[in-house]
């Protein structure tokens, strides 16, 4: 393998990066970018890596969750909250009924750039590059917002700086405070029996918050497990040249790291062994995920994972499976006994999102509830079925009241999908799909702690 750099992936074919022929002043921005401060620090990195080996081993649960594409437009600090606090009470939810930490990774404060099918989009007679993202072009259709426009690369590194700001001080200010989880409301969930499940379920946390204070632990005491909490942000490593200036060499170990984000994934249209993509992020020693579609063969797979881990570092490399309702069984479990015989060690992930998108009647994007669930369940299945740990959650949702996804317990019906469908891409679950999810995520892993449980009694 050729020497890496952090400019080495322009010796690779690449997909899915826009064309900057045109636009001059690239090089200067990518200079000035390459002088701003990192967003995340080494350190931060690798103490999530070395979380993440714990996933490997199924003690700890991954969630990972947020805009399919954060725009320019739809940025606001109570969109931040909303998404932060909807992704902490998932947590919450799931912590509490598998006994497991889970950790918990914003797709925020960077995951702007988009692959696309077409790199055209068509509109009668009229042709124009497809929208990639707001830190690629505009998503209005004409010709000036759809050029590629390197400036967009600055406001959306300010635009992270700002969010990543406001995510750590809700993580470390107070705001994620145990004590407080019950009084976190959900505002626009009706009452429901999700609604009743949520307020039970608080209502035993606090016993359990007062047992601990009756045994000494108190915030005072462990103020870093009560008050505060550890929120980390990842991005599909798309566009190249805004990842490469913000690849810095650590100065305690001399190792390479992108610092805009803690946790950089491969999406499944660039995972290309010989392409730019792979190529980038192989010299990086963050914690890596890859998309894995239902078409990836078991040896393709390997072949990725030789070259993203070779040493087989536990807590590397995360395995984003997203296979499409029904189909689960089907394809994934040739990659899981391909990767287990070849003692390969990974984070299995499930990503629900992106094998069910579909139209819907009414002309949407969308992705139907059910789908979703079933999804979930057949990835634990599966796991159960062989021995594997299913090692985390990967979602599109969002802490608003949008309708993008059909079903759940408010049932979105099709018609209901124009009265808020506000993303910039994928459709995304609101905050009220997202908890019925993570109850739905919490019986599984209830059922894997109540199996690990009977296996050690045998074993004793
Ligand atoms: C995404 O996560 O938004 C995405 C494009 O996913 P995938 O690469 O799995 O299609
Ligand atoms: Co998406």
């Amino acid at each position: 393998m050729t020497q890496w750099t952090p400019a080495s992936w322009r010796n690779k074919p690449a997909k899915q990066l826009p064309s900057y022929d045109h636009a001059p002043n690239l090089m200067d921005i990518e200079a000035e970018l390459s002088h701003l401060p990192p967003l995340v620090f080494a350190g931060e990195a690798r103490a999530l890596k070395s979380q993440l080996a714990d996933s490997c081993m199924g003690n700890a649960f991954v969630l990972q969750g947020g805009d399919c594409a954060e725009s320019f437009s739809e940025f606001s600090a109570n969109k931040i909250r909303d998404t932060f606090r909807a992704l902490l009470q998932m947590a919450v939810v799931m912590t509490f009924a598998g006994s497991i930490p889970v950790i918990k990774m914003g797709r925020m404060a960077g995951q702007f750039a988009k692959p696309r099918s077409e790199d055209m989009e068509v509109r009668g007679d009229v042709a124009l590059p497809s929208y990639r993202g707001d830190i690629v072009n505009g998503f209005e259709f004409d010709a000036q917002s759809r050029t590629p426009e390197p400036t967009r690369m600055l406001k959306a590194y300010h635009q992270s700086a700002a969010t990543l700001n406001l995510l750590r001080a809700f993580a470390s200010g107070g705001y994620a405070d145990l004590h407080a989880v019950s009084k976190w409301n959900l505002e626009f969930i009706a009452e429901s029996p999700q609604t009743e499940r949520y307020k039970k379920l608080c209502e035993r946390i606090e016993q359990a918050l007062d047992f601990m204070t009756a045994c000494g632990f108190t915030k005072d005491t462990v103020p870093h497990v009560l008050r505060q909490t550890e929120f980390y942000t990842c991005h599909e490593a798309l566009l190249l040249p805004y990842e490469q200036a913000l690849t810095r060499q650590d100065s305690l170990t001399g190792d390479w790291y992108d610092c805009s984000a803690h946790f950089l994934w491969v999406g499944a249209r660039t995972n290309q062994n010989d392409h730019a993509q792979i190529e980038f992020v192989r010299g990086i020693q963050n914690p890596l995920g890859l998309k894995c579609p239902p078409n990836l063969e078991a040896d393709q797979l390997i072949r990725i994972i030789d070259t993203l881990n070779p040493k087989n570092e536990a807590g590397r490399l995360t395995l984003i499976t997203r296979m499409g309702a029904g189909n689960v069984f089907a394809t994934l479990p040739k990659l899981l006994e391909r990767v287990q015989k070849e003692g390969r060690v990974v984070t299995w992930v499930c990503d629900p999102m992106h094998g069910n998108t579909q139209k819907s009647s009414t002309g949407y994007k969308t992705r139907r509830f059910d789908d979703i669930l079933s999804e979930v369940r057949d990835f634990f299945a599966v796991h159960r079925e062989l021995g594997t740990h299913p090692g985390g959650l990967h979602i599109e949702m969002t802490g608003q009241n949008v309708t993008e996804c059909t079903g759940g317990i408010s049932d979105v019906t099709d018609e209901d999908l124009s009265a808020r469908y506000h993303t910039a891409c994928d459709p995304r679950l609101n905050a009220s799909q997202a908890l019925e999810l993570a109850f739905l995520v919490a019986d599984e892993l209830k059922t894997l702690r109540k199996d690990k449980k009977t296996l050690l009694n045998l074993a004793a």
